[in-house]
């Protein structure tokens, strides 16, 4: 079996912190090494890796994907790059997208220059991407061929780096796969985001601010479990060059999202304060996951009602995990 050496950027935040966890853990793939290299911003969490931190195959660095000469040292060690980190919540990049446009863009050349220019090969080139990318659509779904229409300066710089990304494939052939996935839920999840943020309100008896009605804004969430199997597939069996939609879960409205979430607290619509919608905000987002699906044989397979309950169990039951975060960043 080829052992692969892997650096993952962004390894202490949600998606990231999962990936490592799913690929280290029991039924992970078992040949391969793993650097994460995370700036610890408020997102980042080093206690969502205490899981794997034993393994004899991790390794954690601390340090900023901007930082040139650290990211081509590390870079010349390690096969592939699987590239989560980013400046990754909206309301934050429509009050200061400077951050967003230095990690998100100038964070991602600076990965992908040290990926072409490594020594002996070069390095393979995972680039985890958004379907904030295409803007908001009324119906249908989007193809991965559709037209870029980002939306807010985090969809913008997303859609910056992916194409930066492929350009580096059609300029000088390095093997890079984009995604481009739907809405993620799960544990983990920094509290600022919808649903921990309601879970996490709800279970300290406060009243969830939903934007208006809730009617307008339509999602299509899935679980990070199924985030990383589509991860997987496109890493392992995808082709260079080619961009691949991850989506399939489930298609919500804010408000029916909120009805679950009051449920799963045992409370009701008294529980909700209604806020004025933010500048710009998409209507509704919708991926067409039928060229990894035939392509690659993805399937999502997590029901949502289900994944939702654990994942607001997983909230009740490690308050010591967000409490002090949602105290720190004042939420
Ligand atoms: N959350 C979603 O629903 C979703 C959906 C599709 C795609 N994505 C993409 O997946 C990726 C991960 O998202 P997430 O929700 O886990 O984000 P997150 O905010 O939870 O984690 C981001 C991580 O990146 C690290 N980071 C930030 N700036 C850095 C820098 N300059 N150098 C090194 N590390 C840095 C942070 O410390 C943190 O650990 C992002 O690229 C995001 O755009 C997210």
């Amino acid at each position: 079996m080829t052992h692969t050496r892997m650096l993952v950027t962004g390894g202490a935040g949600f998606i990231g912190s999962h990936y490592v966890r799913r690929l280290l853990g029991a039924g992970g793939p078992g040949d391969v090494s793993i650097t994460v290299l995370d700036k610890l911003t408020y997102a980042g969490n080093p206690t969502n890796l205490d899981p794997v931190r034993a393994h004899p195959g991790f390794r954690f660095v601390h340090g900023d994907i901007c930082d040139r000469d650290l990211v081509t040292d590390l870079v010349a060690g390690h096969d592939q790059i699987v590239h989560f980190a980013a400046e990754s919540h909206v309301d934050r990049s429509i009050t200061g997208a400077a951050a967003f446009v230095t990690t998100n863009v100038l964070g991602t050349q600076t990965l992908l220059d040290a990926a072409l220019h490594r020594p002996a090969t070069r390095a393979r080139f995972l680039h985890v991407s958004t379907d904030e990318v295409y803007g908001s659509l009324a119906q249908g779904s989007w193809p991965e061929n559709h037209p870029l229409r980002p939306t807010s300066p985090y969809a913008a710089s997303k859609a910056s780096s992916d194409l930066m990304a492929l350009s580096y494939h059609r300029t000088f052939g390095l093997d890079v796969r984009v995604t481009r996935c739907s809405n993620n839920y799960g544990p983990h999840q920094f509290p600022e985001k919808v649903i921990p943020l309601f879970i996490t309100h709800l279970l300290d008896g406060r009243k969830v601010p939903l934007y208006g009605q809730g009617f307008l804004n339509v999602r299509d969430w899935l679980h990070i479990d199924d985030h990383v199997q589509g991860l997987e597939l496109v890493r392992t069996k995808g082709r260079a060059g080619e961009v691949y939609n991850i989506g399939g879960g489930t298609e919500l409205s804010n408000r029916e999202l909120t009805t679950l979430l009051l449920e799963l607290a045992g409370a009701g619509w008294e529980s909700v304060e209604h806020v004025p919608d933010r500048p710009g905000h998409d209507l509704r987002y919708s991926v067409d996951h039928t060229k990894i699906a035939t392509e690659l044989g993805y399937r999502p397979r997590k029901d949502f009602t289900e994944g939702l309950t654990e994942t607001f169990a997983w909230y009740r039951d490690h308050r010591d995990w967000w409490e002090p975060l949602k105290a720190h960043a004042a939420l």
